[in-house]
């Protein structure tokens, strides 16, 4: 979740790595800081400030250090270890302010190494583990900076991208990854590191990702990428095709707005060219090298983090009704801790929008490890999870901006339901059943926009329930994860307290909760479970609970019973998740707005959660 960038090559003026940490903002951060070179007093000069990027370009522009620098390293910290200070912020140095460098990760055995380098005669000064990474490149250096970083990785446990410069090696940057996202941005007589595409748009489309346990080595005219053991390895340059202008807010006043008007064209995109309609059945090419072991699988895990695990959970009721497969959701953070019970006919699909969440990748090396096949529904292309996983799907949702995720979300959803056909169809799925599923798929866009059109009127209903400070999101079957959907999404951005619960389970617990004063919000389209929930609707009214509910349009009854309705068109039981969703991501964000709330980057969250 922090951000790097680096740079070096013609352009000399520091200004170029603000801008940069800009464009990375929306990951979160407490803190920011820059280190550059300065040829001509052949001196690195450093400032770290905690706060904004605004507040270190201030810092920056009133010092009397020259503005003029290359290489120069750039950062964006969410801290970890040690608290929110100047001195904890990066870039880090070693005793002699020698050696500079930023880094995303953690030094697990920082505590040990600390301790031997303190005993050394090493001097420090934050409360970081970052820091020890600088001493121990201290301690190798004997003029070459790239050998020291790689003795110094060795001692190394944990996870780093690391990106590092130093005055007696000046002209050129040296960069290391494991588990923590970094890639090349590879321009005309400039040459940049990154840990996110996002930084490096708008001055190159051409891009390397480093892999786990690789040292690049960067020059203004070249790089070269190493093993740990300085064996030099052959990369290849992979085109990007986001622009700048897409990852800009196009108009709205937030970017979580932007993205929740783009949820039809998710819905699209994740469909588009994938649909094989007279077949009932779907193409997913990512998935062709390992079609034959698909069809032998007799479990499944579906597993993500946050609203990635809600989509997870969704995918789970989907292939578990028709494709026939026994289906396991979990969360990241939860399963790698646990002993699943697998065996070779296992697989996993892990879903991720970011592909970079530490505990679903944590459990994506575990899986792998045990040789299970493992599958990816991803959005960023060439992250970690892509990379990682035998064979997967994009969610093709495009970049996604605000901390919240939306349309990436309503992208899984979308690729789960093709999972699903393309599973069911190697197996039991009827024809009949595939073509209506997909026919279906080929309307939601359409559908999903009618819901856009009620934007105005959730509004009204958002500027009604806002002054309350509790909810409640309750759903069943395919709708219970949407309730926790809803209720993240409220809690998230509004900073209200929302809890999403299964309609069943109200009375085993929370009704104890419910009055006048905690509305609820009832996903109740008209489905297998429909009557199910409106027995819990009254349970609520019996207890003066104010009820707003997602019903399915011509549904005129519901009105009767609870106090407002916001309608969705009629699709299949099993679709009705993306539509439902709509308009609780409306309804969060139009809540979180009148409160005045930072949407699109809420207090304490990342948008990638890169640690564990
Ligand atoms: O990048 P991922 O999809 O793996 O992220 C998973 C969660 O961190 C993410 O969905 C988080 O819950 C969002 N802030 C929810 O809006």
């Amino acid at each position: 979740m922090c951000g790097i960038f680096g740079y070096i090559g013609q352009n000399t003026n520091i200004e170029l790595g603000l801008n940069a940490l800009k464009r990375l903002e929306y990951r979160g951060y407490d803190s920011a800081g820059a280190a550059w070179f300065n040829d001509e007093k052949k001196e690195i000069f450093y400032i770290k400030k905690t706060g904004r990027i605004k507040s270190l370009e201030e810092e920056i522009n009133k010092s009397v250090f020259p503005k003029i620098g290359n290489p120069f390293i750039f950062h964006t910290r969410w801290a970890s270890h040690g608290g929110i200070t100047d001195a904890n912020a990066h870039p880090h140095y070693d005793c002699h302010k020698n050696i500079f460098l930023v880094h995303n990760g953690i030094v697990e055995n920082y505590r040990v190494l600390k301790q031997r380098l303190s005993e050394e005669g090493h001097k420090f000064y934050s409360d970081t583990d970052t820091e020890i990474i600088a001493h121990l490149i201290e301690k190798f250096f004997k003029g070459n900076l790239e050998e020291a970083v790689m003795s110094a990785l060795k001692l190394i446990e944990g996870t780093y991208a690391l990106v590092v410069i130093s005055q007696k090696d000046p002209n050129k940057i040296v960069a290391a990854r494991k588990s923590s996202p970094l890639l090349i941005g590879v321009g005309e007589k400039e040459n940049i590191l990154a840990s996110d595409a996002s930084a490096v748009i708008g001055r190159t489309k051409k891009v390397v990702y480093l892999n786990d346990d690789e040292v690049a080595v960067l020059t203004p005219n070249d790089f070269n990428i190493f093993n740990l053991d300085n064996i030099k390895k052959e990369k290849v340059i992979d085109e990007i095709d986001w622009d700048l202008e897409e990852a800009q807010k196009g108009g709205y006043k937030h970017f979580m707005l932007k993205e929740i008007m783009e949820e039809p064209e998710a819905i699209q995109n994740a469909i588009l060219g994938r649909l094989i309609e007279d077949d009932g059945n779907v193409k997913l090419g990512g998935l062709d090298s390992v079609e034959s072991r698909l069809r032998n699988i007799e479990k499944l895990f579906l597993i993500g983090c946050g609203t990635a695990s809600f989509a997870s959970q969704v995918g789970e009721y989907m292939i578990e009704e028709y494709a026939g497969i026994p289906c396991e959701f979990d969360i990241g953070s939860e399963l790698r801790y646990r002993k699943p019970i697998l065996d070779k006919k296992t697989a996993a699909i892990f879903v991720s929008q970011s592909g970079e969440t530490a505990d679903t990748l944590a459990t994506l090396k575990e899986f792998k490890n045990k040789g299970l096949l493992t599958l990816g529904i991803t959005n960023v292309v060439g992250s970690s999870q892509a990379r990682e996983t035998d064979a997967g799907v994009y969610t093709r949702s495009g970049p996604e901006i605000a901390v919240a995720s939306t349309k990436a979300f309503i992208g899984q959803l979308t690729t789960l339901i093709l999972f699903t056909v393309y599973l069911g169809r190697q197996r039991e799925m009827s024809l009949v059943m595939g073509k209506r599923i997909v026919s279906e798929l080929v309307k939601l866009p359409d559908l999903a926009n009618q819901i856009l059109k009620t934007d105005s009127e959730i509004r009204r209903l958002a500027e009604k329930y806002k002054k309350y400070h509790n909810f409640f999101f309750i759903g069943r079957k395919y709708n219970y994860p949407i309730a926790l959907e809803g209720a993240l999404k409220l809690k998230e951005i509004s900073y209200l307290h929302a809890e999403g619960t299964a309609g069943g389970e109200l009375k085993h617990g929370p009704l104890a909760l419910i009055d006048e004063n905690v509305p609820t919000i009832a996903i109740c389209p008209s489905d297998s479970v429909y009557e199910k929930m409106i027995s819990n609707i009254q349970e609520i009214k019996a207890r003066k609970g104010l009820v707003l509910a997602i019903a399915t349009e011509g549904n005129e009854e519901i009105k009767k019973i609870v106090d407002d309705v916001i309608y969705i068109p009629k699709t299949l039981e099993m679709l009705t998740p993306i539509l439902t969703t709509i308009p609780l991501h409306l309804f969060a964000y139009h809540i979180a707005d009148l409160l005045g709330r930072d949407i699109d980057k809420p207090k304490n969250l990342a948008k990638s959660v890169t640690i564990e």
